[in-house]
């Protein structure tokens, strides 16, 4: 009996397997690993990403710091380095140390209503921060940018999928108190838009090439549209949320997770943060998960046999893991008893290592099937159970969200948070603005918005007063309990 099924799944595989030579590609347009000279595409190498990015691995000491400040054990997508790499992390830890406001961004592009499982992963993990940081989070869903990055797509069915796509993502378990979802057809204007307006200023044709690779024939919209995804990072675009004071707005960082492929909107962003005065966005890059048909492939929307989708039924995925699952297995049973099989490659495995919780279990696996003691249909058969489970519990929740939650979740108001529960919330004000990351006032465009020696003495004081003040309402209420 053949132990791997690989060149059955490869055949019917709706993924070319022949494609010219070329480099990595990774942007928010392009994903695609290497295409060596035989054709194959390699996997993602992500260390190259890092370096060409400019952005910090994710690394122990960052975990440690991490549990130690939140109380928290690092998610499995950190313990397991599928959230691999971040800029300036490290400030929002500071920053949740001291009480002092940030909050969390992270969006979708609406392009069809199937949500497959890959897109899941950067809002579970967004989810999981928002119930550790206890912040307010917006979720974008960019509309705009799926109709001017498609030939065919009309405005029309981009913003007909903006409702599905939201009560996808509301069934995660985001907590309506502390979460705004918009469309940008329908957010753009007010501070938002003053926002993009400010962004767009500060970006050159020159510059949106490098970062994007646009040219002579790219329409200008989608040369534009960086400045609608960047100015989201900026707390000044939410009034309803952060208060129309952009002395104090100015100040709030937002932490994006993503996808490591929406980088190069944010290392704009970033640079034009620190030239206008406004807190830099930090972010935390998560990898892809890769189609059934093994690593250097993507799953796809709108190819059915390349993923596992939220709509799916159990036999479906039983079906499509059994059959389209690229496996790590040898080709008879007996070579694979005897060699064992590869667990980097192995499909089954990889999904294992998103979806499991259990790091034991995760472990045993892993030896059990590089030893040969594990078969191929045995590792199949605890991937489709662990995925049966998942889909399941997101369909149940699913049902349960309808048009007036949607409404609730879209509707401009303010939020309610708490933030890091032992340390008195601070709001840094000055005149102009913010001290933690670094950040001063705008002294008009073009100023260079140094504060001076004694704006920043101002600053430490007034931060002190607040810890004071804060320190005393609790002190306060602590008697008042007591009492009672
Ligand atoms: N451009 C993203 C997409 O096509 C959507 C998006 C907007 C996003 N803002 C974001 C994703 C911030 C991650 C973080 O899916």
């Amino acid at each position: 009996m053949a132990a791997n099924a690989n060149a059955e799944a490869l055949k019917e595989s709706p993924i070319p397997e022949q494609v010219a030579p070329g480099k990595q590609t990774v942007d928010p347009y392009n994903v695609s690993g290497e295409v060596g000279a035989d054709g194959v595409v390699k996997a993602i190498d992500y260390s190259k990403l890092v370096e060409e990015f400019g952005t910090k691995k994710i690394d122990q000491a960052l975990l440690e710091r991490f549990e130690r400040v939140t109380g928290k054990k690092p998610h499995r997508f950190l313990r397991r380095g599928i959230v691999f790499s971040h800029r300036d992390f490290e400030l929002i830890l500071d920053r949740y140390e001291r009480g002092e406001p940030f909050f969390l961004y992270t969006g979708r592009g609406p392009s069809s209503d199937s949500v497959h499982v890959g897109h899941t992963i950067p809002f579970e993990f967004t989810k999981w921060l928002q119930d550790t940081f206890d912040v307010p989070l917006v979720i974008m869903l960019t509309d705009d940018e799926k109709y001017l990055f498609s030939e065919k797509r009309t405005i029309e069915e981009v913003q007909g999928y903006c409702s599905s796509n939201a009560k996808d993502i509301i069934a995660i378990g985001f907590d309506p108190a502390k979460t705004f979802i918009f469309s940008d057809f329908e957010f753009v204007g007010g501070a938002f838009y003053r926002n993009i307006v400010r962004l767009s200023k500060h970006i050159t044709l020159n510059q949106a090439r490098a970062i994007f690779g646009f040219n002579d024939s790219t329409n200008i919209g989608r040369i534009h549209f960086g400045s609608i995804q960047g100015a989201t990072s900026w707390a000044s675009s939410f009034p309803h949320i952060f208060g129309a004071d952009e002395k104090k707005t100015r100040a709030i960082p937002a932490l994006i997770p993503c996808a490591i492929d929406q980088d190069p909107y944010f290392r704009m962003t970033r640079d034009v943060s620190a030239r206008i005065q406004h807190a830099k966005p930090s972010l935390i890059h998560a990898k892809f998960l890769d189609a059934l048909q093994g690593p250097g492939t993507k799953m796809s929307a709108s190819v059915d046999e390349s993923a596992i989708f939220m709509k799916d039924t159990p036999n479906q995925i039983k079906n499509k893991i059994n059959k389209y699952a690229f496996s790590g297995g040898k080709v008879t049973v007996e070579e694979h008893k005897e060699k064992g099989g590869d667990t980097s490659v192995d499909v089954s495995f990889q999904y294992l290592r998103f979806f499991l919780e259990d790091d034991d279990e995760l472990e045993r696996i892993r030896v059990a099937y590089e030893k040969g003691e594990m078969l191929t249909g045995e590792l199949k058969a605890i991937c489709i159970k662990e995925l049966q489970t998942y889909v399941e519990a997101f369909q149940e929740r699913r049902a349960k969200v309808g048009d007036d939650v949607v409404d609730l979740f879209m509707e401009r108001r303010p939020l309610q948070w708490v933030g890091n529960p032992k340390a008195p919330r601070v709001v840094p004000v000055v005149d102009g603005a913010a001290g933690a990351a670094g950040v001063t006032a705008e002294g008009g465009e073009g100023g260079d918005g140094k504060l001076t020696k004694n704006q920043l003495k101002k600053l430490e004081k007034q931060k002190q007063i607040e810890a004071k003040k804060a320190q005393k309402a609790k002190e306060k209420e602590e008697q008042a309990a007591k009492a009672a």
